[in-house]
């Protein structure tokens, strides 16, 4: 199978296992967009029925009537029938008016319920920065040793509200997790923001929805929502620096890592990498996806992603970086390791 076809198998299953849908809410934003949706479909069904039945009956009368009536150039209809159609067109007209109205009404209230004026005290405040092709991430805290920096995968606990700062850092992208909230458009040098809360525990995939270039379809990521002691575990983890390797082969890995081109684009926190172009890879390992939730994270996917990155994402900003014979294994084990 070639090797970009996986990335869109793994985007089609996501989407069949049902863990990208507006349809099914997780947190009080989405359910009230499911409800507005409903609401307008309801209505919207409603009124294609009454219009498509009332043209039916309309042809079916007409084609039983069609001997008697008269030709259409000479038919004038009788001044009892034009104050009828006079009654009829300006009720449904007004009834029209009323129903559009009315769902204005219902759309302004239910943007106001959503916006982040209606925030709850006690957030998590998290900052999104969009990239071709992927998304920085950083929890902001008071304390800055407490400040985490990740990529493409948002842990979240449940029942809290957690704050999105969002922005970008070249063109504009879209955030959107379906089954949280709607879409929030990210401009660069601009703070948009919003706020998001998942009542129960999930995963749910989240995508760029605004067009930002050749791998717009493959800017995914993950919201992770956990109950608040799981959270706590995992930002107690997030906070430490990188695991040192702990064997020879990793030993290697690090060695291959920090001696090559890598360190230019990536951190990794606890060794001399320091680049800010890519993904912070310091808890690399403890990622459930790679090249922003394009491919599982398993070390086959990994080592394709660095022999041929061009092949899995086409112009992605990721360099072949050419390796020494025996290198990629020990690199590969050192990445995969950084949990
Ligand atoms: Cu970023 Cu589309």
């Amino acid at each position: 199978m070639r090797r970009c076809t996986l990335p869109f198998l793994f985007f089609l299953a996501n989407i069949a296992f049902g863990q990208q849908s507006a349809l099914d809410p997780a947190g009080p934003q989405a359910g009230r967009i499911r409800s507005l949706e409903s609401l307008l479909f309801g209505i919207s069904v409603v009124i294609f029925v009454g219009v498509i039945g009332t043209l039916a009956v309309a042809l079916f009368r007409r084609r039983r009537g069609i001997q008697q009536e008269p030709l259409e150039s000479t038919h004038r209809p009788s001044a009892q029938t034009e104050r009828k159609l006079l009654v009829v067109v300006s009720s449904l007209s007004a009834v029209s008016l009323l129903i559009l109205f009315a769902l204005i009404v219902v759309s302004v209230v239910t943007g106001r319920e959503i916006s982040i004026k209606s925030l709850p005290r006690d957030s998590l405040v998290v900052e999104v920065t969009g990239n071709q092709w992927w998304w920085s991430v950083r929890y902001l805290d008071d304390n800055t040793q407490r400040i985490i920096v990740t990529a493409n995968e948002i842990h979240i606990p449940t029942g809290r509200p957690v704050v999105i700062k969002g922005t970008s850092h070249d063109v504009i992208h879209s955030f959107w997790v379906p089954n949280l909230h709607g879409k929030r458009d990210l401009i660069p040098s601009r703070v948009n923001t919003e706020w998001i809360q998942a009542d129960r525990p999930g995963r749910f995939r989240g995508q760029c929805a605004e067009f930002c270039g050749l791998q717009h379809a493959h800017m995914a990521f993950w919201v992770i929502a956990e109950p608040p002691a799981q959270f706590e575990a995992w930002r107690r983890q997030q906070l430490q620096p990188a695991a040192e390797p702990s064997d020879p082969v990793r030993l290697r890995g690090q060695q291959v890592f920090l001696n090559n081109a890598c360190v230019l684009c990536h951190t990794i926190q606890g060794t001399t990498a320091a680049g800010q172009n890519g993904p912070d890879l310091t808890h690399f390992g403890s990622r459930q996806t790679i090249a922003a939730g394009t491919l599982p994270n398993t070390i086959g996917n990994l080592g394709g992603w660095i022999t041929d990155p061009q092949t899995v994402k086409p112009g992605n900003h990721m360099p072949q970086v050419p390796l020494a014979p025996g290198d990629e294994q020990p690199l590969l084990a050192y990445l995969e390791g950084l949990k």
